[in-house]
């Protein structure tokens, strides 16, 4: 009915997220952001059914926030609490239905590619509550790469979107970065992030404009390798788990470089390819708000008496 969504720009001068910035905006934002949803949906207060929340993982203090404001809020309205999975809830994202928008979701059992700036995962997805990891990263997360990788060429924070926007006019063959192999379904990404900074300080070594001049052809390569990585060890779980269905979520899913290699790898597979408008791929409360509505029929709820979980199994 409503998705608000408060972007922190207060991190762009840093470089990246600096907790207790983010625990602080998170306070002074949380009330105008509920408001705003509220009255956006046109409802009162009153009409809530339940109260639901991001337990985790994530930075405790953002976390903290969150889950002060939910339970004080469900207490004062007398409302059941539904404790959410921000990895789960990246998933289940590919469940919320737009007025006026096609509704097509995957079909269990189907395959997810979770990717975003905290975690880069392969799960299986048996229902809405039965969920198999069967791969993960051992080191950084898939947007970390972008935007670690950003910042050495200089981009602002978080550079992802735009290692995206340059690429878009680059050569993604021009240059070669590591590709590490790692066994089964995991990932990493430090090995390629450290060839990126040794290329870059040998080139620059040779021609200070080095990246000014070459700036879209980086990007492209980058993005392709990052790409790469992630699309052949999909590419190898689609064949052994033998799905029908497979998604992609989590906020590096708004990459037009990865979108278009997991279409064109459906394509090459055979199988069905699902992948969120990219509202529902960033950060956003609709895909907290969808898990809370399938653990409310479920009657799944939790009590006052639970705190936030910086880090949580799915
Ligand atoms: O899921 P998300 O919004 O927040 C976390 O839970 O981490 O993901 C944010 C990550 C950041 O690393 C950001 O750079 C990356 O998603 N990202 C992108 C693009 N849009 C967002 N990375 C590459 N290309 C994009 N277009
Ligand atoms: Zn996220």
């Amino acid at each position: 009915m409503s998705n608000v969504t408060y972007t922190q720009d207060v991190h762009q001068a840093w470089g990246g997220v600096i907790p207790e910035l983010a625990s602080r905006a998170h306070e002074a934002r949380i009330i105008p952001v509920v408001d705003a949803a509220i009255n956006n949906a046109k409802i009162t207060k009153q009409s809530i059914s339940a109260i639901a929340f991001t337990r985790g993982p994530g930075l405790p203090g953002s976390l903290m926030v969150g889950v002060s404001f939910a339970k004080a809020m469900a207490l004062s309205l007398n409302l059941p609490l539904i404790d959410v999975h921000h990895m789960q809830a990246h998933i289940l994202a590919h469940f919320i239905k737009t007025p006026g928008q096609e509704f097509n979701p995957p079909q269990f059992p189907f395959l997810c590619l979770t990717v975003s700036g905290g975690h880069t995962q392969i799960v299986k997805i048996n229902s809405y509550f039965d969920f198999e990891v069967i791969g993960e990263t051992i080191d950084d997360a898939a947007g970390e790469a972008f935007d670690k990788t950003a910042k050495l060429l200089g981009l602002p924070y978080p550079g992802g979107p735009l290692i995206d926007k340059y690429a878009k006019m680059g050569d993604p063959t021009k240059f070669s970065f590591a590709k590490p192999q790692i066994k089964d379904y995991d990932f990493s990404f430090s090995g390629f992030k450290t060839s990126v900074l040794y290329s870059l300080q040998k080139w620059q070594a040779e021609n200070p404009n080095f990246v000014e001049e070459n700036l879209a052809d980086l990007c492209a390569s980058i993005q392709k390798t990052i790409v790469d990585v992630l699309i052949d060890k999909m590419k190898k779980a689609v064949k052994e788990y033998k799905v029908q269905d497979i998604a992609l979520a989590g906020g590096v899913s708004a990459n037009s470089g990865l979108r278009h290699a997991f279409e064109k790898l459906g394509k090459d597979l055979k199988v069905n390819t699902h992948i969120p408008p990219f509202s529902y791929c960033t950060d956003n409360a609709a895909m907290i708000a969808i898990t809370g509505y399938h653990k409310y029929l479920a009657k799944d709820f939790t009590g006052q008496d639970i705190s936030a979980m910086a880090r949580w199994e799915m």
